[in-house]
């Protein structure tokens, strides 16, 4: 179904640079942006970076510079590592922002005027790293269970959220559809937080002052995430444009790790009912890519920059083996071995191989004019077969599902060549008419691969004698077995993906 499409990843800090597990999300997200606007849908796809709180003011002081120029600095790092991965977002976010300042501010008076917010003092073990407060039978040995470091005790002033006041609500909201947060088991964690009870949080702070400042309270700046969550209402116009607001906010999903579990999918909806707002986000949460084991962290040192990765296999190269290789919600291992065994199978001997070994042909026999393909060619079940699965995969968030189904097709196709053996046929009606099935089924797979692939996609569409944009096609009707229409020009290139060496 046509419609509207919002898709956000969670805004990065700034005290860290891109690394594997950022690009992960980032990649998910934007080959969800691009799928949905293949299928016809209007898209927003929003990114960005998180620039306040107490661990962006230490990093900045150890750094020897303020905030704002430690966020100045990181903030465009992110923006690069993006461009670099042909990352399709329509805005890019900074908490730093103005427009942001009213908004955060905006939505936690409308929280405070509707008697959510009440005064209190606050004592409790605080992680710089995670920005959160834990319980005594959380830590682990006094420290942080995730970053393994001392936490510090903190006593101060705070404005407190009544989260508890929405026990019943959150309740009834994730168990009133079963894709409110997908992969099942993430909702069923969520669930399980809110039974377990909720407790009014601490939303301010007074013992900083790098952050959004709280509006009727000066001395107070709002806690991190209060601010950071709040981004995703900025920037589809809330507290400036309404109607831009209404129109784009019941069609939000949250792509997102499966530790910020608890900020987005228990205190974020609680925010949006506390403001008054009834539509609740959608969830895609995944799990963490890990090397060696170890979630990929800064403290790790097992960081990888993506455009170390981007040399060596390319950028659509390294965009379809992450996505390939690891299936949405679990955790996965990564590792080098594992994009390099998926990019020789899947592009170099498979995808790239057939392209090359199509124009080939064409060019040996057909005079180099693509021939139409057969209306009752075997294949046409295949790729009707690979259309159908690929589009219920993407619309269930399993992007390695799709690709898997996309790239069955190629193999179909390649193992239809071999059984036929066009390269030993005379020029004439039977070639022409095997040629044209593998065209055909070439164009439908860099429609169903654009999503992850977009580059090199557009490149087979063009050798194989396309003109215009892929990007300007549209599924279903695109996607129907047909569509490359024959004689066409098609060209011999270089291989689209090289093969590479262990
Ligand atoms: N700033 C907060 C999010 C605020 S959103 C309102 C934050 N930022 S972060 O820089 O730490 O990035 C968190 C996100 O990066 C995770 O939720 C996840 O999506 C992604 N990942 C970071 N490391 C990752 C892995 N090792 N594996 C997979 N994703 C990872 O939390």
């Amino acid at each position: 179904m046509v419609g509207r499409y919002f898709v956000t990843t969670p805004i990065y800090y700034v005290n860290d640079a891109p690394h594997i597990g950022h690009a992960y999300t980032t990649l998910n997200a934007d080959a969800l942006a691009r799928w949905h606007r293949l299928c016809g849908d209007e898209v927003f796809f929003l990114t960005g970076t998180d620039e306040h709180g107490l661990k962006i003011q230490r990093v900045a002081e150890a750094n020897g510079i303020t905030p704002i120029e430690q966020a100045d600095r990181t903030s465009v790092r992110f923006r690069d590592a993006w461009e670099l991965l042909d990352i399709s977002n329509d805005d890019f976010i900074r908490t730093t922002e103005p427009r942001h300042r009213i908004a955060v501010q905006q939505l936690l008076t409308a929280a405070y005027d509707n008697g959510y917010v009440e005064k209190g003092t606050y004592e409790g073990d605080y992680c710089v790293s995670c920005e959160a407060y834990y319980n005594d039978d959380e830590l682990i040995d006094g420290c942080c269970p995730i970053h393994k470091r001392p936490v510090e005790h903190m006593l101060e002033d705070n404005y407190f959220f009544k989260l508890s006041a929405f026990e019943d609500r959150l309740l009834e909201w994730l168990e009133s559809d079963p894709d409110v947060i997908i992969p099942e088991g993430y909702r069923r964690e969520a669930i399980g937080l809110v039974k377990q009870g909720l407790d009014d949080v601490s939303m301010t702070r007074s013992s900083l002052d790098w952050g959004v400042p709280v509006p009727w309270d000066d001395g107070h700046v709002f806690y991190v995430w209060y601010d950071a969550l709040i981004n995703y209402a900025t920037a589809v116009g809330y507290g400036r444009d309404p109607e831009r607001f209404a129109q784009w906010w019941p069609h939000t999903h949250h792509v997102m790790g499966k530790d910020i579990i608890r900020f987005h999918c228990v205190y974020w909806p609680a925010m949006l009912l506390a403001a008054g707002i009834t539509d609740l986000p959608r969830y895609h949460v995944h799990g963490f890519l890990l090397v060696g084991g170890e979630k990929m962290s800064k403290s790790s040192l097992n960081q990888i920059a993506p455009a170390d990765l981007v040399a060596d296999f390319g950028v659509d190269g390294f965009r379809y083996a992450v996505l390939r290789d690891n299936s949405f919600g679990p955790d996965g291992d990564f590792s080098y071995e594992g994009l390099l065994t998926r990019y020789n199978s899947d592009l170099a001997n498979t995808f790239g191989n057939l392209l090359q070994r199509v124009t080939t042909v064409v060019h040996k026999s057909c005079g180099g004019i693509g021939p139409a393909p057969d209306p009752h060619s075997v294949l046409r079940v295949k790729a009707e077969r690979a259309v159908a699965e690929s589009t219920e995969a993407w619309r269930r968030v399993q992007p390695s599902t799709a690709l898997d189904a996309t790239i069955r097709l190629v193999r179909d196709t390649n193992e239809y060549l071999q059984e036929t053996e066009p390269w030993k046929l005379e020029p004439g009606i039977e070639v022409d008419r095997i040629m044209g099935d593998a065209l055909e089924a070439l164009r439908i797979t860099a429609l169903l691969i654009s999503a992850a692939a977009p580059g090199a996609a557009q490149t087979a569409w063009e050798r194989i004698g396309l003109s215009g944009r892929l990007d300007d096609q549209r599924l279903p009707a695109a996607g129907v077995w047909g569509g490359y229409t024959g004689g066409h020009e098609v060209t011999k290139g270089d291989p689209l993906f090289p093969r590479l060496k262990g």
